[in-house]
Formats: C-alpha cells, sequence, structure tokens
C-alpha cells in the first residue's frame, strides 16, 4: 500500500507518498480501501513535529477517510464487504488502505458522493460532541432550537459544518470570517450574523444583533486571544467550547464576568479521548444526525480536491487560510 509519510518535520515539502507495509486487521476492525482523505489543521500541526501520531495509529497522517470496505475481522458485525463508508481515525488516513474498529465507522448514503464523504467524519463528530451532544463535555448543555450560537472561523471545514447542523436544530446563528466572500458562504448555509472579525468587533455586533443578550454557545477555534472577549459576548447560562488554540496566546480574564453570567468554558480534543467516548459520540451522530446526510439537508461543503502526488498543494492551501469548506486528498 501507499501512504504519504513525513520525511522530516517541516514544510509541505515535507510530505513524502512512498510504500509501506499493509497494517494488521483486528477483530472487530475494517480494512477500507481509501476513497480519499480529508485535510485538517491537526495534520499540518503534526507534519510541524507538533502533534505526534498517538500511540497505536500509524506514524503517517490522516484523521479522517472515506471508501469501500475489503475485509472484516472475525468479529465485526456492522459491516460486510463491499460496503460504502467513512471512518473517524486517529492517525493514518493519508494512505492507500486505512485500518480502523468498526465503532467508528459510518455507511456513506447513496446519495453522498463517496469522495466527498471523507469530509463528514472529523468535523460533525467534532461540532457533534462539543455543540449538541447533551452529555458531553458538560451534561445537559447542548445547543437548543431557538438559542444564538456564535461559530468563530464560519467557512473553516468546522465552521460549515457547524452553521449546517445548528440551522437544521433550529438555532439562530452568529459567524466570524475573514472576508466577505467567506460571511457570504456562511450566508448560503443558513448563517445568519456575519462579522467580518478584521473589520468589526464581534462583541459589539453580536450584541447589538442579539438585543445585548449574546450568545449560549460560543464555538471557539481562537482560543486565548478571544478569550475575554468571548466571555463579553457569552449569553446567561451560556458556554464557550474551545476546540483549538490558533492564536497561540496564554489568556488572562477576570473569572467574576463569568461568574456573572452562570457561564461555563469547556475544551475538548477529539484525537485523545478514550475510544469509548468517540464510539458514543459516532454512535449518537448516526442516531440523531445521519438522516439529515441521508436527505441531503447537511451535505459536506468542498473547498478543493489534490492528488496524494499533490499533497503539498493541499497543505499550502490549508495554510493559505484561503480555502472554504474542506480540502480532500484523493488516492
Ligand atoms: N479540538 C478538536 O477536537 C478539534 C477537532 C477538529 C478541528 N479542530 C481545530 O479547529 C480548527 C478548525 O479546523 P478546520 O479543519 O475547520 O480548519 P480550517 O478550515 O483551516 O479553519 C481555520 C479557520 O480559522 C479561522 N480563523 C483564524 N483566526 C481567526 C480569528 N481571529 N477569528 C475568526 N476566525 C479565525 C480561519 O478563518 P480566516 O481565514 O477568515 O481567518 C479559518 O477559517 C483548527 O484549529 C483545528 O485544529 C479541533
Amino acid at each position: 500500500m501507499r501512504a504519504i509519510l513525513i520525511s522530516t518535520p517541516g514544510g509541505p515539502d515535507a510530505l513524502t507518498l512512498t510504500t509501506v507495509p499493509e497494517l494488521p486487521i483486528g477483530p472487530r476492525d475494517i480494512r477500507i480501501a481509501v476513497a480519499a482523505a480529508g485535510v485538517n489543521r491537526a495534520d499540518v500541526a503534526q507534519r510541524l513535529g507538533n502533534y505526534p501520531a498517538p500511540a497505536g495509529a500509524p506514524e503517517w497522517p490522516g484523521l479522517e477517510v472515506s471508501g469501500t470496505v475489503t475485509e472484516i475481522g472475525p468479529e465485526v458485525t456492522r459491516f460486510r464487504t463491499g460496503d460504502r463508508v467513512c471512518a473517524l481515525l486517529a492517525g493514518g488516513g493519508y494512505a492507500t488502505e486505512a485500518v480502523v474498529h468498526e465503532d467508528l465507522v459510518l455507511p456513506v448514503p447513496d446519495s453522498v458522493d463517496l469522495i466527498d464523504a471523507a469530509a463528514l467524519p472529523e468535523t460533525l463528530a467534532t461540532v457533534w460532541s462539543n455543540v449538541f451532544m447533551s452529555g458531553a463535555p458538560i451534561a445537559g448543555a447542548g445547543l437548543r432550537a431557538g438559542e444564538t450560537l456564535l461559530v468563530h472561523g464560519g467557512s473553516s471545514g468546522i465552521g460549515t459544518t457547524a452553521i449546517q447542523l445548528a440551522h437544521l436544530a433550529g438555532a439562530r446563528i452568529a459567524v466570524t470570517a475573514g472576508t466577505s466572500e467567506k460571511l457570504e458562504a456562511c450566508r448560503s448555509l443558513g448563517a445568519d450574523i456575519l462579522i467580518n472579525y478584521r473589520e468589526q468587533d464581534f462583541v459589539a455586533e453580536l450584541k447589538a444583533a442579539t438585543e445585548d443578550q449574546g450568545a449560549d454557545v460560543i464555538l471557539d477555534m481562537v482560543g486565548g486571544a478571544y478569550a475575554a472577549r468571548n466571555i463579553a459576548a457569552l449569553a446567561t447560562d451560556g458556554r464557550i467550547m474551545v476546540i483549538a488554540n490558533q492564536s497561540g496566546e496564554k489568556t488572562a480574564f477576570n473569572p467574576f464576568f463569568l461568574m456573572q453570567k452562570r457561564g461555563h468554558y469547556s475544551g475538548t480534543t477529539l484525537r485523545s479521548r478514550p475510544h469509548a467516548e468517540k464510539a458514543a459520540i459516532i454512535a449518537g451522530l448516526h442516531e440523531d444526525a445521519w438522516g439529515w446526510v441521508q436527505s441531503g439537508r447537511y451535505r459536506p461543503i468542498i473547498d478543493s480536491r489534490f492528488s496524494f502526488e499533490d499533497a503539498a498543494a493541499a497543505h499550502r492551501r490549508m495554510e493559505s487560510s484561503e480555502h472554504i469548506g474542506k480540502i480532500l486528498l484523493v488516492p
């Protein structure tokens, strides 16, 4: 099989397509002939040497794939060879084959292009677990119909997912993004309040658009630099979910303002969660959100597709931040 390895941590040209031995398959694993792999920011961090693969995962990057089942372990019950699937991985997606426990696999409906389906698992699992699942990470804190969600980075892979899910769930959606083109894309997916964070103060804009109430839930991928402003933009009983620290900053805020709002400040990383938690997230997605995927009411937003030979260009595109939606690698 072929895989895209990181020759030496560094720039995009560190991504090297090479031949590796076939992966072993466990009793509840399935082997997937990869149709496409999703590109995620975490892959860029891994390439730079800042986010090594967890123990047990292949050394090459890739947190999600789509494809066709070619082999199943003896105890697999949910899938058969020939099935169209997509899967959440702890690593190893940038390859012509992936091996994954069946708990982390979802069926790809006929209505969804098999290559595009590689864009589904990582952002759906991240957004679902942080914004919607009632038990995690804050008990009973899932976004409810009629509430306001603020999504930073609305045009990102995560953002385009969060907008669509929140729209389907009947929430009001505010987004931040860095260009008017990106904001227009967010509007077309269902965003109601559009804030160009390079030109406008998102706290003031959000308050003006919500009769001073603010956001009930904030999905934050900016991190430290936004902490105090997120609390200022939060509604009473609001929940802030941090999923990245792109600003790279440590932060300080006055806890009194969080207390005053009876607010929650929480964070998660999907990749390092225990298997049982990831399995519960995938099961919850399948149970409660997959109908939207099947019916086409939720669709993967694809920015671009690159061949495996062009993996460096795919990473350059992600680092340029010019993309809207997901970038895919196709063997
Ligand atoms: N914790 C987890 O489990 C988890 C899981 C998946 C992803 N993530 C993280 O979530 C983030 C998004 O992932 P992705 O795959 O969707 O990446 P992506 O498509 O590359 O998105 C990054 C986005 O961040 C936006 N951004 C940067 N600075 C901003 C600011 N100050 N205000 C508002 N937006 C800003 C960029 O928008 P502009 O270009 O307009 O600035 C861009 O749309 C990444 O940092 C990723 O590592 C975390």
